[in-house]
């Protein structure tokens, strides 16, 4: 497929030799990767990026250093046009398991983060058109203990997205959701990502389909081997040949990508590289 027009631009999201441990365990090693803005001519046209990696690797450990909650071992993460290094609350976070408040209502829960960003009459607007966006109207009123696990996960989602500014990570956005839910949350994604030129969407996922059929890019957290000794080296890292830029391969950006050829090739190729780590 052809690739759409588009450049880069400043810098949004910084990972400088970041690792992480956790007593002598290596869990993270020397990541250096970054998002940059990426522009298209006419469009408000935000990121978004998926990262995979067998279970285990190190995937939600690097989602908690995306999100300010825990600092790294060595390195630093900066965020946003200004480049700071990053603090708790200027990432929107919704974890694999999904913090609601249990004292609140579906509705005051998300009224709640609403309210972080935006004056209250604008607060409830915005609840009300994520509440029935999300289909999740009917249960407003209903306590987080009595909602499902889907409709726990779309109020989490929700509620990120109503009190994050440009930066929201989304940790198994997928999983748990029947096939019209997924299709829910993925134009949703997609309005997130047009509505503003710096939004940015990181999602961690074993639904690589999904995702790769919504990102411009994509990072591989992988175990590597030494090149000289060929032996495995400790932790993960998201190695140069473990970013795809998906703009350039012509993949981003095409509403009916999946049912593309050269897509169904693609992410072929990726699972078999994930099946080989
Ligand atoms: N606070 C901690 N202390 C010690 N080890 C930890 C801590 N948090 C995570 N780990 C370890 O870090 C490794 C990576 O865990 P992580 O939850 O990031 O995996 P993941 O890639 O998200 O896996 P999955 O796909 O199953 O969600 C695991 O071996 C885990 O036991
Ligand atoms: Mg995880």
């Amino acid at each position: 497929m052809t690739a759409l027009p588009h450049s880069y631009k400043d810098p949004l999201l910084t990972l400088q030799d970041v690792s992480m441990q956790f007593g002598s365990e290596v869990i993270l090693r020397d990541l250096n990767v970054q998002v940059l803005d990426v522009i298209r001519p006419g469009i408000n046209q935000g990121q978004v990026v998926g990262i995979y990696g067998r279970s285990g690797v190190g995937k939600s450990v690097l989602c908690r250093l995306l999100a300010g909650l825990a600092a790294p071992s060595t390195g630093t993460v900066r965020v946003g046009e200004a480049q700071q290094p990053v603090r708790a609350g200027a990432v929107g976070y919704v974890q694999q398991r999904y913090p609601l408040f249990n004292h609140l209502t579906l509705l005051d829960n998300l009224l709640l983060a609403a309210r972080r960003q935006h004056d209250p009459a604008e607060a409830k607007a915005r609840t009300d058109a994520y509440l029935s966006r999300f289909g999740l109207a009917a249960h407003a009123r209903k306590y987080p203990a009595h909602l499902s696990g889907g409709q726990r996960q779309r109020a989490a989602i929700a509620q990120q997205l109503l009190c994050s500014e440009h930066l929201i990570l989304l940790d198994e956005p997928f999983s748990g959701l029947d096939v019209a839910m997924i299709d829910e949350v993925k134009k949703l994604i997609v309005e997130v990502t047009t509505l503003h030129e710096l939004n940015t969407v990181l999602i961690v996922s074993h639904d690589i389909m999904t995702t790769t059929a919504l990102a411009d890019q994509l990072w591989l957290l992988a175990p590597e081997r030494d090149p000289a000794t060929g032996q495995l080296l400790p932790g993960a890292t998201i190695s140069p040949r473990h970013q795809y830029n998906l703009a350039q391969r012509g993949l981003a950006w095409h509403p009916d990508v999946e049912a593309e050829p050269e897509f169904t090739q693609f992410v072929a190729e990726l699972k078999q590289e994930i099946r080989a780590l």
